[in-house]
């Protein structure tokens, strides 16, 4: 038996104006994509946006539905697009912004296991790790690729 450690370094910013111009204007398009989000069940606008490596800037936000899991998390809704119309670009930088009931929460959005796996398998696909930011009103938090907020990534090919 050995007792090992798994360190995560991620940075944490005060405020979107810490960061680069670049960074600071996909917190920015997060954030507006939350007018977006269809949610008339949960009252949770998640935006979510999405840098690509030719500069391409997609957004999407979360779609509710009446039967419940037929609905899909922002992350997904921008992740996919980007798989469906650019699916040779790699990511570069992901930012997902949650408000409630309008209202940007303090703590920063945290994306769900299924998102993450989701996420996982694009820095698979391009072989290209991308940057994570999830924005809160108090901190926003910058991780640098999925391993980061997806320790242990579960991939088909390396199951032993
Ligand atoms: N949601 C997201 O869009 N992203 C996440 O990572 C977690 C949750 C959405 C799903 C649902 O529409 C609402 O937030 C409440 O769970």
């Amino acid at each position: 038996m050995a007792d090992k450690k798994y360190i995560i370094n991620y940075e944490e910013f005060a405020s979107a104006s810490q960061m680069t111009p670049e960074d600071r204007e996909l917190v920015a398009a997060a954030i507006d994509a939350q007018k977006g989000s269809y949610s008339p069940y949960s009252h949770f606008q998640v935006g979510a946006a999405l840098r690509l490596t030719d500069g391409t800037l997609l957004k999407g936000a979360n779609q509710e539905n009446a039967a419940y899991p037929s609905g899909l998390c922002a992350e997904r809704v921008v992740m996919f697009f980007a798989g469906a119309n650019y699916p040779d670009v790699p990511f570069e930088t992901l930012a997902i912004a949650g408000s409630d009931h309008g209202v940007l929460c303090d703590s920063p959005a945290s994306p769900c296991g299924a998102c993450r796996q989701v996420m996982a398998e694009y820095q698979k696909k391009h072989n290209h790790p991308f940057n994570i930011i999830l924005v809160g009103s108090k901190r926003i938090r910058k991780f640098h690729c999925v391993d980061d907020v997806l320790p242990f990534i579960f991939d088909s090919l390396s199951v032993d």
